[in-house]
This record gives structure tokens, C-alpha cells and sequence, in this order.
């Protein structure tokens, strides 16, 4: 079988890493990138320090992957950041860091990905979030930018229409990760998914027969209420 490999975002902790992890289990080379480098160590991981939302950080990434491979077969388009605020109170700078972070920074990886391209085989996978689909308080940065992120897949899925590329988007609810480290959620803690709530979605989408798409994956914990 050919070696198969997989660009995985935001890798040094929660989802990326855990993804890093399933991949390489399932015989994956994994390139997972972030600003603070992940502890993962394994033959067929590949660790890159980046911050993705500075373009010449995405083509240098793109050039050490080009080292080994010339083929993704796999992208997932994982890191992101949230501010919680309310609109008063969210600053221009955490507005745009959302926008930079969730947003621009998938961009500067889906414009740099043509060479890497295998037709008919890669599999784009972004992670979304309910809040991408539905408003919610509190949220104007996070969701504006994951809205927007939908604009940005799409546009890419029609342009690249001939290309018999996959795009499947994952829209979770609240999952315990890092992400909440910052945030006092009390009781709401027992209604998020478990990263391996996560990972069962995520196998599903990985397992899956190479001619379906998952446009539009929304999902939750069963008495979910923050998200
Ligand atoms: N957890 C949830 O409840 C939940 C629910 C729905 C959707 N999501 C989505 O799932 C994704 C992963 O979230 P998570 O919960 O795993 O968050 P997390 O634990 O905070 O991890 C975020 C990852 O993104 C990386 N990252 C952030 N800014 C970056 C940048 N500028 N350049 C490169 N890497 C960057 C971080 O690494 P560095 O800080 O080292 O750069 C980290 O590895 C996000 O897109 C999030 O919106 C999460």
C-alpha cells in the first residue's frame, strides 16, 4: 500500500493532537504544526513550528513538507482560537485574531495547496463549530470567523469542483479541551463531549468510502447546553 500522509493544524494540545495521534495509528505520516510545537514523538510524525496566520510561515511549512512528499492526502484544518465576550466588551484585537486565527489562517494553507494536491484522493477536513451554524452570546468573534470560514470551503469546493477532491466539515458542540481553560463553566463542564466523543466522528469521516462527503456535520452532547 502507498504511504499515505496527512497535515494536521494545531497539534501541540486537544483535538489536533489527539487527531495526530488516531492518524499516525492508522498508518499515517502526520505533519501537525502550531506555534508551541507538540510533545508527540513518533517515527511517522513530522512536528512544524508555525503561527499559520503569517503567510510566509505557510509557505516555509509547505517547503519542509516538500522535503518528504509532494502529496497531502489528508488536511485538517484544526486550529483555532475563541474569545468568549460580549460585543462590548470584545476588543478589535481579539475580533481580529479570531478572524486571523480560524479564518485567514486555513486560507493561507488552502491558497499554498495546490502542488500537494493528489486528485481524486484528498480529503479536506475543517473543523468548524455549532457556532459556525448558529449564533450564540457572547460569541461575535468566534462565530463571525467560523461563518466566514464556511464562505472560504465552499468557495474552494466549487472552484476545485474537477478535482474530485473531498470536503467534509465538522460542526461540534462543546468538547473539553483546552480551549475552555480560561472560561468558569461550573456545572456546564458535564455536558461536553469527551475528545474521544470526538475521535468517534472523526474515524467515521477517516473510515469512510472515498467517494462521500460529509458537507455539513453537526453534532453535540446529548443534554449540551453551553453550545
Ligand atoms: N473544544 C471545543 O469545545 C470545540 C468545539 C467546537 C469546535 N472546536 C474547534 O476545534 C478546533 C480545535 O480546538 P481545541 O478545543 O483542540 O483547542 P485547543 O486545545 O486550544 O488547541 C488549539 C490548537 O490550535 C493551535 N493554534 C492556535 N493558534 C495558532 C496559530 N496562529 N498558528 C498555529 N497553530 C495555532 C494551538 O497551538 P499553539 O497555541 O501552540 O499555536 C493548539 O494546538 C478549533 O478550530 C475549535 O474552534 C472546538
Amino acid at each position: 500500500m502507498t504511504q499515505r500522509f496527512a497535515l494536521v493544524t494545531g497539534t501541540s494540545r486537544g483535538l489536533g493532537e489527539a487527531q495526530a495521534q488516531y492518524l499516525i495509528e492508522q498508518g499515517y505520516v502526520v505533519f501537525g504544526v502550531s506555534r508551541s510545537g507538540s510533545t508527540l514523538s513518533h517515527e511517522n510524525y513530522i512536528d512544524i513550528e508555525a503561527d499559520l496566520r503569517e503567510e510566509g510561515a505557510v509557505e516555509s511549512m509547505y517547503e519542509t513538507i516538500r522535503q518528504m512528499t509532494e502529496e497531502l492526502h489528508l488536511v485538517v484544518l484544526n486550529a483555532g482560537i475563541l474569545t468568549l465576550d460580549s460585543i462590548f466588551e470584545t476588543s478589535t484585537l481579539d475580533f481580529r485574531n479570531n478572524l486571523d486565527t480560524n479564518v485567514l489562517a486555513p486560507f493561507h494553507i488552502l491558497k499554498h495547496l495546490a502542488d500537494f494536491i493528489v486528485e481524486n484522493e484528498t480529503h479536506i477536513i475543517t473543523i468548524s463549530s455549532l457556532a459556525g451554524k448558529k449564533a450564540f452570546p457572547n460569541m461575535a468573534a468566534y462565530s463571525a470567523s467560523k461563518f466566514a470560514l464556511e464562505g472560504l470551503v465552499q468557495t474552494c469546493r466549487e472552484e476545485w469542483n474537477d478535482l474530485g477532491i473531498r470536503f467534509s466539515t465538522l460542526y461540534p458542540g462543546a468538547i473539553d479541551t483546552g480551549l475552555w481553560h480560561d472560561i468558569e463553566l461550573g456545572d456546564d463542564q458535564h455536558y461536553m463531549m469527551s475528545i474521544d466523543d470526538f475521535l468517534f466522528v472523526f474515524d467515521t469521516l477517516i473510515k469512510s468510502p472515498p467517494n462521500v462527503q460529509f458537507h455539513s456535520l453537526v453534532f453535540g452532547h446529548r443534554d449540551g447546553v453551553i453550545l
